[in-house]
């Protein structure tokens, strides 16, 4: 077991990460002397699968447990959702003291956080990731949001949960597809902060696509503690430090949203995005074409995409601009001078950005 700190003041909280640690989850949540009830957000899928366990080791700890599911797609991450699921919370908040644990991927993670944070203007939560992505990445830091049909992330709040319990077991049951999209998030941190994690990733790959548990925890360990540090250093993304995480995803996003969600997922997307973004560090002369060869090597060899299909590249440049204007922010990318060494670029030419996009096809 690892235990990996975000360091926020009175709001720090630790990161467990283990296999087979889902037994202690009762007691490390006593400690916390959080609550009695608990007010478990999920879905059907998760529930079938591994309700009786949490329920077991809840309350076998002593705690009051009450699910409440939702649609198991980006759709409950709503203002609708959001609303249904806060009136069932105020129901079965009567007299103990309730607090809300996340039992899920990035969208229980997203949806949980977000209720949490504005029930009776802010409750304890803890997060349970289940998928990698949310294990790497989404169950830390305290970014929760719903969405808006104008897009995504659009209302929400940083607000910290008190605990990141993260099972890594759980990965077991993770369809092939939703593994690759969260390697492209390690990806991604090893890309901007970690080159031995870099080096790992080249060298494990046949283990990591077996899912062998041990290399995933420490892959998961490393992607957490890169991201502990930032936000540690920069809670709300106010110095600047915090964007470096991303990398991939400014033209990642748009790809995201000129497919509608569905020609590519997010791993799918970060990982296109990541691929114009090198290609954007070798035009202005940041890394040489072998380093942007080992990159795309590697995202290559994990099983995501290095080719744009499917969706016209007019529609990803207008939706890319379409989010800076919404944003009112200038044209920013993390880009990289070598492995390790993000760097933050302001006011591309659009021609630059076009010809990196165009080259995807
Ligand atoms: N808050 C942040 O900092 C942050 C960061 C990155 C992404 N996100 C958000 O995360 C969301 C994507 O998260 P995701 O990729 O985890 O998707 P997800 O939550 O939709 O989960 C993907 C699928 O995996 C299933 N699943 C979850 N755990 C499983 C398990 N152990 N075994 C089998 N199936 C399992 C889910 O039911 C779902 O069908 C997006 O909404 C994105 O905006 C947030
Ligand atoms: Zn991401």
């Amino acid at each position: 077991m690892r235990i990996v700190k975000v360091n926020l003041g009175k709001r720090s909280y630790p990161i467990i990460i283990g296999r087979g640690i889902f037994n202690q989850l009762g007691l490390y949540l006593k400690n916390l002397d959080i609550g009695t009830d608990a007010f478990i957000i999920s879905n059907a899928f998760l529930k079938n699968k591994y309700g009786a366990k949490l329920l077991n080791v809840l309350s076998r700890n002593g705690f009051n447990c009450h699910f409440n599911l939702v649609a198991d797609s980006e759709k409950a991450k709503s203002i609708q959702t959001a609303s249904r699921v806060i009136k069932a919370l105020a129901k079965f908040d009567q007299k103990k003291k309730v607090f809300i644990i996340a039992f899920g991927g990035g969208v229980v993670g997203d949806l949980a956080g977000f209720v949490a944070s504005v029930y009776k203007r802010g409750i304890s939560y803890v997060q349970i990731p289940t998928t990698l992505l949310a294990q790497v990445d989404s169950a830390i830091g305290g970014k929760t949001a719903v969405d808006l049909d104008l897009g995504k992330n659009l209302v929400g709040a940083f607000y910290q949960p008190r605990l990141v319990f993260t099972e890594v077991n759980f990965l077991k049951s993770l369809d092939i597809i939703q593994v690759r999209s969260g390697m492209a998030e390690v990806i991604k941190y090893a890309v901007i902060k970690d080159q031995k994690l870099f080096s790992l990733l080249e060298n494990n790959y046949s283990c990591l696509m077996r899912r062998n548990l041990v290399i995933l925890e420490v892959i998961i360990n490393a992607c957490s503690r890169v991201k502990a540090e930032i936000v540690a250093q920069d809670e709300k993304e106010t110095t600047g430090l915090r964007s470096i995480l991303n990398f991939g995803h400014t033209l990642g996003h748009a790809i995201e949203a000129a497919g509608g969600y569905k020609s590519y997922n997010h791993g799918q997307a970060v990982s296109l995005g990541m691929v114009v973004a090198v290609d954007l560090s070798q035009r202005l002369g940041l890394i040489d074409a072998k380093l942007g060869l080992r990159i795309r090597n590697l995202i290559k060899l994990y099983g995501l995409p290095l080719k744009l299909k499917g969706v016209a590249v007019d529609k990803v440049i207008r939706a890319h601009y379409h989010d800076k204007k919404f944003s009112g922010q200038e044209n920013k990318f993390v880009l990289i001078s070598g492995i390790g060494k993000p760097r933050i670029v302001r006011n591309i030419k659009l021609d630059l950005i076009k010809e990196a996009v165009r080259l995807l096809i």
